[in-house]
């Protein structure tokens, strides 16, 4: 039997951009000593590209095995929540029976219900919070009633935070009403039991957010673990560690690194709008035509799904300039001496592979938490510019343009690179041995088997 001294059982839920972080945070929790069993989906195992060998991975059920395309949001939510957490129950049953029983469920904000598994069980309940601290604070202040929806101010003061624009809000707070299932989640699912939790995470580090955290840590035990980056991209600790290993989509790693290694160093626009977003069909044109005529390489990620809204003449157009695929390794890439920046959606995760990696970005959010990280990605952090859209919700072509050359050959990209650098460096700090991070992720082990089984 194999002996080990914690056992932490992770919780994701079951989207690429969700995966991810607990991934990298379960990979880090195995380096420390614990063993750890990652718990996903039958549909989503079953469809995964790509498997890691590294960590345990295990399946429950969320009630649709075979997928849950055009289900409600509400409707999938309350058949996970019911399917899931017996599920759930039936596995940590079996893992104890084997010899292997749980101590700790480490379960996503997003599934609330895994902290009531974890107590009828009698293990202990940590929730981990997939996106910033910022954007949390925002949710937690609706939650509270400290934020009233709709907006009455034109500008909005969250401690710790600079003052926001609607338009900076995350897209459930400042289109009020128009997402009811995601809102009730986000705002109330997620928040109503974390005073319940024995610890509360998030996939940040402490310089990042160090106001908004210590303002979060007044009210709540909060702890910043990130950035979840395998630390093959910060340090040597995790040796034969790779990417990521749970890949929805198959990612073309051999054709993007073959053509980076050609380019020369930090001359490539890196362009990827994560693993959700669909980007309006005038938005890909636009785009499109706005890497062409800056002259520069780029290498784009354009899903299958968003392949036939490409210009049509376009792919054949810009092969000596461009290369587009349908997925990259995204870290590797943005590690690669050759980006020189990085046009993003600012989904969480890769905002903060960007900041860890020092990539400078170009700003251009869709939905969601995005705003709010772009508008601290251009602000606070001074690691990028936001590209402005038009009247219609449209970034035109010469604005994409400006903002490339701004970053890639203006004064204000040295300057952004000075930051991106000190960020990169404040990462490593927060990652590496006795840093912040790394000391929250120690506590909490050495915490847990304090306490004893
Ligand atoms: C979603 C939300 O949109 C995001 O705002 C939220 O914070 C998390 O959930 P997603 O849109 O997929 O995520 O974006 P992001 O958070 O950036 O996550 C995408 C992940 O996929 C990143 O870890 C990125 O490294 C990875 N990726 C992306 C690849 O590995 N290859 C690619 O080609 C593109």
């Amino acid at each position: 039997m194999e002996t080990f001294e914690a056992h932490c059982l992770i919780l994701p839920y079951p989207v690429q951009g969700h995966i991810n972080p607990m991934l990298q945070f379960s990979k880090r929790l195995q380096h420390q000593g614990s063993k750890v069993t990652l718990a996903t989906t039958n549909y989503l195992f079953k469809t995964l590209q790509e498997v890691s060998g590294f960590i345990s991975v295990e399946t429950i059920s969320d009630g649709y095995d075979e997928g849950a395309n055009e289900i409600a949001e509400e409707t999938y939510l309350a058949m996970f929540q019911k399917v899931g957490s017996k599920t759930l129950t039936k596995l940590i049953l079996k893992l104890k029976d084997l010899g292997c029983p749980v101590d700790c469920i480490i379960y996503d904000a997003f599934l609330p219900w895994g902290l009531d598994v974890a107590k009828s069980l009698g293990l202990r309940a940590a929730v981990f919070f997939t996106q910033s601290c910022a954007v949390n604070n925002i949710y937690y202040h609706v939650y509270k009633g400290l934020l009233k929806l709709p907006l009455e101010e034109t500008k909005v003061q969250i401690p710790g935070l600079p003052p926001l624009l609607s338009s900076d809000l995350p897209s459930f707070v400042s289109s009020y009403g128009s997402y009811p299932a995601i809102f009730q989640l986000v705002v109330n699912d997620q928040m109503k039991n974390i005073g319940a939790a024995d610890w509360i995470f998030f996939n940040t580090f402490y310089m990042l957010e160090e106001q908004v955290n210590d303002w979060m840590a007044n009210v709540l035990p909060v702890k910043s673990i990130g950035p979840a980056i395998p630390s093959m991209y910060l340090d040597k600790r995790l040796e034969g560690d790779n990417q990521y290993g749970l890949n929805v989509f198959k990612p073309m790693t051999d054709t993007c690194m073959a053509w980076l290694n050609e380019r020369p160093k930090s001359s490539v626009i890196y362009v990827a709008f994560g693993s959700l977003a669909a980007v309006d069909a005038k938005q890909m044109e636009e785009l499109a035509w706005g890497l062409r005529t800056s002259n520069h390489h780029f290498l784009w990620v354009v899903r299958e799904s968003e392949t036939n809204k490409l210009p049509e003449d376009f792919t054949e157009e810009t092969s000596d300039k461009g290369l587009i695929v349908s997925w990259c390794p995204q870290l590797e890439v943005l590690a690669h001496k050759s980006i020189g920046c990085f046009i993003t959606h600012c989904g969480w995760n890769s905002t903060l592979e960007a900041l860890s990696l020092g990539v400078p970005m170009v700003a251009m959010p869709q939905w969601t938490d995005q705003s709010t990280n772009a508008k601290l990605v251009m602000d606070i952090w001074k690691m990028g510019i936001k590209a402005q859209q038009d009247a219609n919700g449209i970034v035109r072509r010469d604005v994409i343009g400006q903002c490339i050359s701004e970053l890639m050959e203006g004064a204000k990209g040295q300057e952004i690179s000075r930051n991106a650098k000190k960020w990169k460096d404040l990462a490593r700090e927060a990652f590496d041995e006795g840093g912040s991070s790394d000391e929250n992720i120690k506590d909490f082990l050495a915490k847990m088997i304090e306490s004893g089984r």
